[in-house]
């Protein structure tokens, strides 16, 4: 494994949840982390304990991508966990709902890559963001389910065209976090209990647990086009 140490690690969306947890872990190794996202307090107040650097940007807006990759020297290490997009229902989802998992997650990923390309080093890596949804749908969110296995479609195909850097995807399994402290404690308390039946580990998962299978995927130089599934074994049951 590689060290971290003076690479620039580059997170959009690294200014909470999964993205901050990994920004965390990759300050402690050494690295020089620069956060991305939308809201400029909460970028300030995850950057500032651990030293990091930060810049607003919108994935979903191609102009924002060029201008903060535009203000980079250099890009050793990408993650790109930044999304918000609604799930759900066929029957029920405007059709405008139904296309933002694409819109934000597949597009805003494929769209910061390409903006990442010009800087990143002979050595790079890139790790996207999926999710466990992917193979096993949790419940009626088919353009959801779709996105992700979209998303691990384009890793393998972005490992193809940039190689010798390296592109990989993460699919975690439903974390306690950030993202679901944020929606109804009773949807929260449902989805956590089902989960943690129907995974092999019995409960969800956290995000430092994420975060260990991202930084594993930044330093192992001989993996590429791969998607690691921090799941639990929920695919399997
Ligand atoms: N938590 C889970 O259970 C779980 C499971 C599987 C997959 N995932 C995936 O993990 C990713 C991140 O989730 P998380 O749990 O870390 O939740 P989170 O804390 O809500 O993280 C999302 C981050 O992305 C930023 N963001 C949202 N839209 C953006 C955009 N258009 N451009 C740039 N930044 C944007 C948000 O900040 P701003 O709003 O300030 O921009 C936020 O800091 C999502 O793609 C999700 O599908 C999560």
């Amino acid at each position: 494994m590689s060290t971290l140490e003076d690479r620039t690690v580059v997170i959009i969306g690294g200014g909470s949840g999964i993205g901050l947890e990994v920004a965390r872990r990759a300050a402690l190794d050494g690295a020089k982390v620069h956060l991305g996202g939308r809201t400029s307090s909460k970028l300030a107040a995850a950057a500032e304990p651990l030293g990091a650097t930060w810049q607003v940007v919108d994935s979903t807006d191609q102009d924002s991508l060029a201008a903060f990759f535009g203000a980079l020297d250099r890009v050793d290490h990408l993650f790109t966990p930044g999304a918000s997009y609604v799930v759900g229902p066929l029957r029920e989802l405007s059709d405008e709902d139904a296309a933002s998992p694409f819109e934000t997650k597949f597009w805003g990923q494929y769209h910061a890559v390409k903006h990442a390309v010009p800087r990143l080093s002979a050595d790079a890596s890139i790790v996207l963001m999926s999710g466990a949804a992917s193979v096993r749908p949790p419940g009626a969110a088919p353009a959801y389910v779709a996105c992700n296995a979209a998303i691990e479609g384009l890793g393998r195909g972005l490992a193809v065209e940039l190689a010798p850097v390296r592109v990989n995807v993460v699919a975690p399994g439903t974390i306690d976090g950030t993202l679901w402290a944020g929606r109804p404690a009773a949807v929260r308390e449902a989805s956590f209990a089902q989960y943690s039946r129907d995974t092999l580990l019995h409960r969800v998962g956290r995000e430092s647990e994420v975060a260990d299978a991202v930084l594993y995927l930044f330093g192992n130089g001989y993996t590429t086009g791969s998607t690691l599934y921090p799941d639990g074994g929920y695919a399997l049951r």
